[in-house]
């Protein structure tokens, strides 16, 4: 019961990482309030966090949106009191090469994604900042602190909540708000199955050194922490969730050793253990 009464709003918790979040922070006795675009998704989310004994309401929200957030905080506000902790994981996934991106398509990344960040931020900030408490957690990404291919825009958008973390942390603090970032790795969720090709699964697999993708579950952990007194002076930190990815320098597979990709190496043979070989042989 590390987050008791503790009123947690999560944006984007209808699916995936956020769920993931709101399931944990209900485990650990918070009211959650799951915000999200998709309605179904909000609701089915909420009531299963009802239906094993915790407290959740959905809100339907567009964080794109300013009035959206603003109703969001309004009815986060109307239903238990006040805004304790704020998680900003509503976002969109995105690959396109630079040569080839349309404006619309940078332009909604970023409008999501950072403006739909710093709305929630502000807006959950000065409802925290008149009690004289909060805690603010962002989920960034490591593609917003590595160059990568075909990232520009999710790359700048992810870069830019990271900075906003940063600055977030810097001028709340004295208001008595706490501000972290989490920056996952791939992580199993219906985003990445629907946007990493085969190429980019073996790609990232390759440069995992822990040779797997990271379950939601993993990055709720890491976000319970942050939101829990656990870690009542960590502030501005950027918390990476990612298997080792981030910090990775040179790796190479011994030659002969099987491929992390489980069902098959490089030449398509059939082989085990994805972890065997390489992380064996270290
Ligand atoms: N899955 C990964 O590999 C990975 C890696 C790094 C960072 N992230 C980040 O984690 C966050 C969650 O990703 P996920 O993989 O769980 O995605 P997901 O697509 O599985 O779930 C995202 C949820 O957010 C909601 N959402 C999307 N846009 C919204 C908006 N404008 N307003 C409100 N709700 C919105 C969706 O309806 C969905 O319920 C994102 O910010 C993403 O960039 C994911």
């Amino acid at each position: 019961m590390r987050l008791l009464n503790k009123v947690s709003l999560i944006t984007g918790a209808g699916k995936g990482i956020g769920k993931s979040i709101a399931d944990a922070f209900a485990a650990e006795g918070a009211r959650v309030l799951i915000a999200d675009r998709d309605e179904a998704a909000a609701h089915a989310a909420a009531a299963s966090i009802v239906a094993r004994g915790g407290v959740a309401h959905p809100v339907i929200c567009d964080i794109g949106s300013e009035e959206d957030v603003n109703a969001m905080i309004d009815a986060a506000t109307s239903h238990f009191g006040t805004i304790d902790v704020l998680v900003c994981n509503a976002g969109l996934g995105f690959h396109r090469p630079l040569l080839d991106i349309e404006l619309a398509d940078w332009e909604r990344i970023l409008r999501i994604n950072l403006t739909g960040t710093f709305l929630c931020v502000q807006r959950a900030a000065r409802i925290m900042s008149g009690k004289g408490s909060g805690n603010i957690i962002i989920i960034g990404s490591t593609s917003g602190q590595k160059g990568a291919m075909a990232r520009s825009a999710y790359g700048v958008s992810k870069a830019g909540v990271l900075q906003l973390a940063r600055i977030a942390a810097t001028e709340l603090a004295p208001l008595g708000i706490r501000t972290n970032a989490i920056a996952p790795g791939p992580i199993t969720t219906t985003l990445s199955n629907s946007n990493h090709t085969p190429e980019q699964r073996r790609a990232y697999l390759e440069r995992i050194p822990m040779g797997r993708y990271g379950e939601a579950p993993e990055v709720a952990a890491a976000a319970v922490f942050l939101a829990s007194e656990e870690s009542s002076y960590i502030n501005g930190h950027i918390l990476n969730v990612d298997g080792g990815l981030n910090e990775a320098g040179l790796m190479f597979r011994p030659s002969g050793a099987p491929s992390f990709e489980p069902g098959a190496d490089h030449s398509g043979r059939q082989v085990g253990s994805p972890t065997s070989g390489f992380v064996d042989r270290l």
